[in-house]
């Protein structure tokens, strides 16, 4: 077995957190049990947005979710070497700010360290049947794959898929345009959920007909012996996904930098959960793993440091509530210090706020 062996690489340094560190500063519970139907589970649980970092919310969450959550996508900091700049209009303000930051300074060690210490948490909390999805690209996936394989085992490797977004410009002159992500898949056990996905074909198929006769595929034949044939219009999914960047035309897009196309998170989930399932990312931008989630009747726990994340994310969360029957009410938690305190009671969740990506 390969291990990957940084500087000051370390396990786990186990922190406990008091039951009411994160505590809930919103919540759409009590307006939400009228509409309830309290003869279904509905009522004994809340999807979950936490505003705080995701090792933090990781360690506060594992002692009540050890091998409780059904699947987990992260599209966390690629170690891109940039920080992610915006441009806010906030009423009357204009102002820019950091989205969130991705320099590094170079320091491939600790962003390993960090993506391994949470690796080593979703293990624990990632149920039997469940499955990682971890989004990376061609800075750091090489790496990623290792710590996969020494977290989870080599034996528990379930894809490397491409995500092949044939929309995005890419220069350079000394080397083909860069026109992938890759999404790395690893399961808890052997017996994990994974759903059969078809997709249209270009162009309808003619395809021998076959039946499988005591184990053994033999080709359908008529009464004179000819084989016979079956119009195919669809196929099952493989793993290279050609699925566009997400456009400023779109109605889903928020401005925000690296917001991920909805059909991407909806066939992650339909893929490796089924309805009622607990599905997380701890890295949440825009909240669009936790609303395809919601439209596909899924509970959720969603996470992010950034203000601006969380903004958006509720913002999404509640236009979809306000449009839709939902079955799961859904709250906020954060670790209450002075500065979220003072943001908090600014009424800046409530503001109309516009968010872009400084060009
Ligand atoms: C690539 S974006 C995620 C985009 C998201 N998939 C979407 O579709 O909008 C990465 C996110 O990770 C968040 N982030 C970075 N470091 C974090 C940390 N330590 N804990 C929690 N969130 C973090 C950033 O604020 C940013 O929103």
């Amino acid at each position: 077995m390969v291990n990957l062996i940084w500087k000051d690489k370390k396990s786990e340094d186990p922190k406990v957190f008091p039951p009411n560190f994160f505590r809930a500063f919103e919540n759409y519970i009590f307006n939400f049990n009228e509409k309830l139907d309290k003869t279904k589970t509905s009522k004994f649980w809340s999807n979950k947005l936490f505003w705080g970092d995701s090792l933090e919310v990781l360690y506060f969450l594992i002692n009540n979710y050890e091998e409780k959550i059904d699947l987990i996508y992260i599209d966390p900091p690629f170690f891109s070497g940039t920080n992610y700049q915006i441009n806010i209009e906030e009423e009357d303000k204009f102002y820019n700010s950091i989205a969130y930051f991705d320099h590094w300074n170079n320091d491939l060690d600790s962003y390993l360290q960090m993506i391994y210490e949470r690796l080593l948490l979703f293990k624990k909390i990632l149920s039997k049947k469940g499955l990682v999805f971890i989004h990376s690209d061609w800075h750091a996936n090489h790496y990623i794959r290792l710590i996969l394989d020494e977290v989870f085992g080599e034996n528990r490797f379930v894809n490397n898929i491409i995500w092949y977004y044939y929309n995005k410009y890419s220069a350079g002159k000394k080397n083909l345009p860069r026109a992938h992500d890759t999404i790395l898949v690893y399961s808890n056990s052997s017996k994990y959920t994974f759903n059969e996905i078809r997709i249209p074909r270009k162009k309808p198929r003619k395809q021998l007909m076959r039946v499988n006769v005591e184990g053994v595929l033999k080709n359908v034949k008529d009464k004179k012996g000819h084989v016979r044939y079956r119009t195919v219009t669809d196929k099952k999914l493989d793993d290279v996904w050609k699925i566009p960047c997400l456009q400023p035309a779109s109605k889903e897009w928020t401005g925000f930098p690296t917001q991920k196309h909805h059909d991407l998170l909806e066939r992650i989930i339909k893929l490796g959960s089924n309805e009622g399932d607990l599905i997380a990312d701890f890295f949440c931008g825009t909240g669009t793993t936790l609303l395809a989630a919601e439209k596909l009747n899924r509970r959720w726990i969603g996470c992010d440091i950034s203000e601006y994340s969380i903004y958006l994310t509720r913002k999404r969360i509640l236009d979809y509530h306000n449009k839709n029957q939902v079955e799961y009410p859904f709250e906020i938690y954060t670790h209450l210090n002075e500065e979220k305190r003072i943001l908090i009671e600014s009424g800046f969740f409530q503001k109309k706020i516009s968010i872009r990506r400084k060009k």
